[in-house]
């Protein structure tokens, strides 16, 4: 078994879909007849903050009852067998951490499905599957401060969760349209690609459509590394990859690590 060396892998909403849950561009990507593109943006959430925080809670329910399929294994399998892997990921479902890789070597890109965050000041939280199946308190976390009273903040799930600290409303601790990327998550990255090349960049399940993702592949591979793309479709990374598996990620992955991990 050899070691795979330096390895960046790029993931997006495809690797997720044998999962069983929705990539954002595909026919199912739809939400009750709600284009994605359009509830995922701070002006969504201004006018119609309930919708939003509809669509999440029914996102978070579908990942909770997902289960990490073949793709994530084998990306956790190839962080065991690479000398200093990290993993990008755009998803905001917790599937990569759920398959056993570590959260050190993984960046959430566009944020955690599973946080909450304050839309005025910087107070953020978990949201917990227990408190969004029945009440929860104002802040709508799961110990985000001591509680104290068992009924003392109770509201319906309908409503919607107010900081614990200034009273504002939170919201999904995601990144939108339009939004900066979280700056620590990004220095992650960066501070990656500084230690030097890799000899191999994966770009899977991902329709590349922001220039970052394309940016990190392109710098991570430019030292002579291999940057190996993963889609059924073309991306505007195809035409840079030195080598295309068109076919789906839970199929290709696990047979091209096995590939890496065992030549
Ligand atoms: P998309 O929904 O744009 O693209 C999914 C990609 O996965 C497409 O290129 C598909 O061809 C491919 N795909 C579908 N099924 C696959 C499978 N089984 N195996 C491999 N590939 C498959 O999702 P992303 O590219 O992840 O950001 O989207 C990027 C970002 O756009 C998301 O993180 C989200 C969205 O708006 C924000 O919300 C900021």
């Amino acid at each position: 078994m050899t070691d795979a060396g330096r390895v960046l892998v790029i993931t997006g909403a495809g690797v997720s879909a044998e999962s069983g849950i929705p990539t954002f561009r595909g026919e199912d990507g739809y939400w009750r007849n709600l284009d994605p593109a359009k509830l995922a943006t701070p002006e969504a959430f201004a006018r119609d903050p309930k919708l939003v925080w509809e669509w999440y809670r029914e996102r978070r329910q579908c990942i909770r009852n997902a289960q990490p399929n073949a793709a994530h294994a084998a990306i956790a399998k190839l962080a065991q067998r690479a000398g200093d892997l990290l993993l990008v990921t755009q998803n905001v479902d917790d599937l990569h951490a759920r398959a056993g890789l570590p959260k050190e070597k993984m960046v959430q890109i566009h944020g955690d499905i599973f946080l909450s965050r304050c839309s005025r000041c910087d107070w953020r939280a978990e949201l917990c599957d227990a408190e969004e199946r029945g009440t929860r308190n104002n802040s709508g976390l799961a110990g985000a401060r001591p509680s104290t009273g068992p009924n003392e903040h109770e509201i319906q799930q309908t409503d919607l969760p107010y900081c614990a600290r200034c009273h504002a409303l939170m919201r999904p601790g995601v990144v939108w349209f339009g939004e900066q990327l979280p700056w620590d998550e990004v220095r992650r990255v960066e501070d990656y690609l500084g230690r030097g090349a890799c000899d191999l960049v994966i770009v899977a399940g991902t329709t590349a459509t922001f220039g970052y993702i394309i940016d990190w592949a392109l710098r991570a591979s430019t030292d002579g590394g291999q940057l190996i793309e993963v889609n059924p479709d073309e991306t505007p990374v195809s035409t840079f990859a030195t080598q295309r598996i068109h076919e789906p990620a839970a199929i290709a992955l696990p047979r091209l690590i096995d590939q890496i991990c065992n030549p």
